[in-house]
């Protein structure tokens, strides 16, 4: 059964943990949930002059549009709030219930196998040199007609690298027992198999 099975993957910037997240949920029929989306959703309201911890508290699901979140200004006010306990306290709740649903799910973010699902039964940590991710995120916003520089995104991704790994409440790491998947050389597709035959293997040992 893969009732309250649960898929935690945790890893930088633009290290593919999305992108395989997506493909692993859609191949086993579990949920996903991009939890990096509500810190973004955060740090929209932020933006607009919403106090940090009012605005994470009010968060509903029409907050969570993708497309219009995916900006490198909404990006580091992000990581910025995502530093504040309060703030991540009043988001808990809302992805432990997810990752708990029948069926399965998949949340990728920062702490999930750490802090939010310390019980996943699958914990990945999705890393790549910070160069290959400021390089495929710069493609990505370039594609969308944003207007930056590699420079720009590069100092962007180490700027969130850091704050992410040195806040004292829930920093970037990987969880003791995830298994560390580098994508700097990997194609999509190879990192996707990598990551379902290690859930395969956990589905059908039922640990
Ligand atoms: O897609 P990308 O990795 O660039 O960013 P994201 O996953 O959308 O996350 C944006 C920011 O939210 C990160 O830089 C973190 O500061 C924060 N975040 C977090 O603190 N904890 C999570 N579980 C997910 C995101
Ligand atoms: O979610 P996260 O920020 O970790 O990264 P993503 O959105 O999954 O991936 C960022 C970009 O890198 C996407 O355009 C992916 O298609 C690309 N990518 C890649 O080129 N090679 C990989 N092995 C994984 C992702």
């Amino acid at each position: 059964t893969t009732r309250g099975f649960t898929v935690a993957i945790d890893g930088p910037a633009a290290s593919g943990k999305g992108t395989i997240s997506k493909a692993v949920a859609e191949h086993f029929g579990f949920a996903h949930l991009d939890t990096g989306l509500l810190y973004r959703a955060v740090g929209a309201k932020v933006l607009l002059g919403i106090e940090p911890v009012a605005a994470a508290r009010a968060l509903v699901p029409e907050d969570l549009d993708s497309d219009a979140l995916r900006t490198p200004e909404i990006a580091q006010e992000a990581s910025k709030v995502a530093a504040l306990p309060e703030v991540r306290a009043a988001l808990v709740d809302f992805q432990r219930s997810f990752a708990a649903r029948a069926g399965g799910a998949v949340l990728d973010g920062r702490d999930i196998g750490t802090v939010i699902c310390p019980a996943a039964q699958v914990k990945l940590f999705v890393i790549a040199d910070a160069v290959v991710r400021a390089r495929r995120r710069f493609a990505e916003l370039t594609e969308k007609g944003i207007q930056t520089t590699f420079e720009d995104v590069l100092a962007d991704v180490h700027a969130r690298d850091e704050r992410d790994m040195g806040r004292v409440d829930a920093p970037l790491r990987a969880a003791d027992d995830a298994v560390e998947i580098d994508t700097t050389e990997m194609k999509i597709a190879d990192a996707v198999a990598a990551a379902v035959a290690l859930i395969e293997a956990k589905r059908d040992t039922g640990t």
